[in-house]
């Protein structure tokens, strides 16, 4: 058993997972599609030893709160019983970015912690295998194992629900950019929580039918290379999301001002012939999908947004993998 070191990116999903089928599998109640962010990222070193009493788990200098490290050690628990040791491990973690702010940290961080712990403790998985065990730490991290564009399958046990990649036209040089809006502070009510209430949503059924025919309309913009269609889906499921989110109990309104003047700023933009799309998850926050000739102009123009706090590129990203560099 060696120390083990894996990076992984976050990513953004354009047909969105918001609510949950089985709660203790995390197994979803339809399939999504997201893209993986290359300019947002996890690491996360792993050594698993007699030497350790308990599970040590430190995220950016911080040692985590006790329900975090609770949520990583049940997730160590799946390798170490797959393993079939029960060595406690140190876990040392830095994400490029801030934690808990609806930027999926728990994405990049659960499958950091899987690609590292299955290695550290000698496992030989396959990318669906880990898949398969990054889900159960948090939902949008079997996503981040594959990378690239991926599709997440619901699934009707654990085994079958994990992500793989899909192609998209080579000619879309694809571009996200992750735009932070007013204070970058952690969100009120989590994915998990917040998730956890979309059944109480009376639109909930509805919902769930139209996230699985969204994923065939995405499926038919990539095949007949529709940029604007793929555009339009990835908006519809915004609205979806978000829908769900504002007619639960309690309501849940993510947004803010300046989350809306930028998905007005976008469609003016569109009649101007610039097709840039938003997507929002479990924050204010927007992620603009766009192509690399509209980069500069979408920037320049979300820049002179009021509460517009910083802009971060993304190309895609590739899969979760293991690196040099140990953390300790
Ligand atoms: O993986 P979780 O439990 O953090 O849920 C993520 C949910 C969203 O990011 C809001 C949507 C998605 O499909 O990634």
């Amino acid at each position: 058993m060696s120390k083990t070191t894996a990076k992984a990116f976050s990513n953004i999903a354009l047909v969105k997972y918001w609510g949950k089928g089985d709660e203790k599998l995390r197994l979803p109640v339809n399939s999504s599609v997201a893209v993986g962010l290359d300019g947002i990222f996890t690491i996360t070193t792993v050594e698993f030893s007699e030497s350790y009493a308990q599970d040590e788990v430190e995220i950016d200098g911080e040692q985590f709160n006790d329900s975090e490290k609770t949520r990583v050690s049940q997730h160590l628990d799946l390798i170490r019983q797959r393993a079939g040791m029960n060595h406690r491990a140190k876990v040392v973690t830095k994400n490029n970015f801030p934690k808990a702010v609806g930027a999926a940290s728990s994405a990049s961080g659960f499958a950091a912690l899987t690609v590292a712990a299955a290695a550290a403790a000698d496992l030989k998985l396959s990318e669906k295998e880990l898949s398969v065990i990054a889900r159960q730490g948090s939902g949008s991290a079997t996503r981040s194992v594959a990378g690239g564009l991926s599709v997440w399958h619901k699934g009707s046990d654990s085994e079958t629900s994990f992500a793989e990649r899909i192609e998209y036209p080579s000619e879309w040089d694809i571009r996200v950019l992750l735009v932070f809006v007013g204070e970058v502070k952690a969100k009120k009510i989590s994915s998990s929580v917040g998730m956890n209430l979309a059944s109480t949503s009376p639109y909930f059924k509805t919902a769930v039918d139209e996230a699985q025919q969204n994923i065939e309309r995405l499926r038919q913009a990539l095949s007949q290379k529709n940029w604007s269609g793929l555009g339009k889906v990835i908006e519809d499921e915004c609205y979806r999301l978000h829908m769900l989110c504002q007619t639960s109990t309690p309501n849940i309104l993510y947004w803010e001002g300046a989350t809306v003047d930028i998905f007005q700023k976008l469609q003016q933009l569109r009649l101007q012939g610039i097709e840039a799309f938003f997507t929002v998850d479990a924050g204010p926050h927007v992620h603009v999908v766009c192509q690399q000739r509209d980069v500069a102009k979408v920037k320049s123009e979300i820049e002179s947004i009021e509460n517009v706090n910083s802009i971060v590129e993304c190309g895609i990203a590739g899969p979760a993998i293991i690196i040099s560099e140990d953390l300790f």
